[in-house]
């Protein structure tokens, strides 16, 4: 633990609920997006992907099997790919009751949704874009979204981020003002390249160590680590000065 004298000099780093509170209702929800507010988050973070007619829909993992009930909708569409099916079968999906009863019937959000939803709240947001080389073109659909959604374009309020860097360099033509997160953990010789179009890097916190945050912070970055539940993790993650904790339990983060 931190001695208390020693926290003090330390900046707080930002609560940054990973796929909403997902420890305690459905990831990627909307109803995960709130309770990160009432926890007390201060972003949430979100994965967008692409239906077949090209809307925007927040998912993890590139198939519905896992988070929804596709498999018993669609018996018939295996494996499932959040490309292959429209907006309109996805919404047709209960995005909630695998994780508890209590969320039957939460809806797949598309990414409009959660920007109407949670514009009016204080929070900031981490739009992860995933898997992109799936979806050509999904950089200028997502850019235009945000355009629509200019409360969320304020200074300091969005980020977003992928592992796909080539991406990245695509969404940063489309949206210079918006800034861009790396995930991952490239090499330090790498960062001064990276830092020509990139804000953040953001590793796992188990790359993270004292070294590479400063060298991240010297070439003008910042570092948001995930996914981290632990508190002890979480205090050794702030002593090493990093920007932002990307946890599914941002109750116990704040
Ligand atoms: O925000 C960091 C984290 O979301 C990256 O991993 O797999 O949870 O999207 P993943
Ligand atoms: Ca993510």
């Amino acid at each position: 633990p931190v001695p208390p004298a020693a926290a003090a000099q330390f900046s707080t780093p930002l609560n940054v609920a990973h796929r909403g509170a997902s420890a305690y209702a459905p990831e990627n929800t909307v109803a995960a997006f709130e309770l990160a507010h009432e926890q007390g988050a201060d972003m949430f973070e979100l994965d967008v992907q692409e239906t077949r007619d090209h809307r925007l829909v927040l998912m993890h993992d590139t198939t519905l099997a896992r988070t929804t009930d596709a498999e018993s909708v669609f018996p018939d569409r295996a494996p499932w790919r959040v490309g292959d099916l429209t907006l309109a079968e996805i919404r047709r999906l209960d995005a909630g009751s695998w994780f508890d009863a209590e969320y039957e019937g939460e809806p797949v959000p598309t990414l409009g949704e959660a920007l109407r939803a949670m514009g009016e709240s204080r929070l900031g947001l981490l739009l992860e874009i995933k898997a992109p080389r799936l979806y050509p073109g999904i950089e200028a659909r997502v850019a235009a979204e945000l355009r629509r959604h200019p409360s969320w374009l304020a200074p300091g309020r969005l980020a977003v981020q992928s592992f796909d860097w080539n991406s990245m360099r695509t969404f940063h033509r489309a949206m210079p003002q918006v800034a861009i997160g790396l995930l991952g953990t490239p090499a330090v010789a790498e960062l001064p390249e990276l830092a020509r179009f990139a804000d953040q890097i953001n590793p796992p916190y188990r790359d993270v160590t004292p070294e590479y945050v400063g060298r991240v912070h010297r070439h003008g970055m910042e570092v948001f680590t995930w996914t981290v539940d632990d508190p002890a993790v979480m205090r050794r993650m702030t002593s090493y000065r990093v920007d932002g904790i990307i946890t599914n339990r941002p109750d116990l983060m704040r």
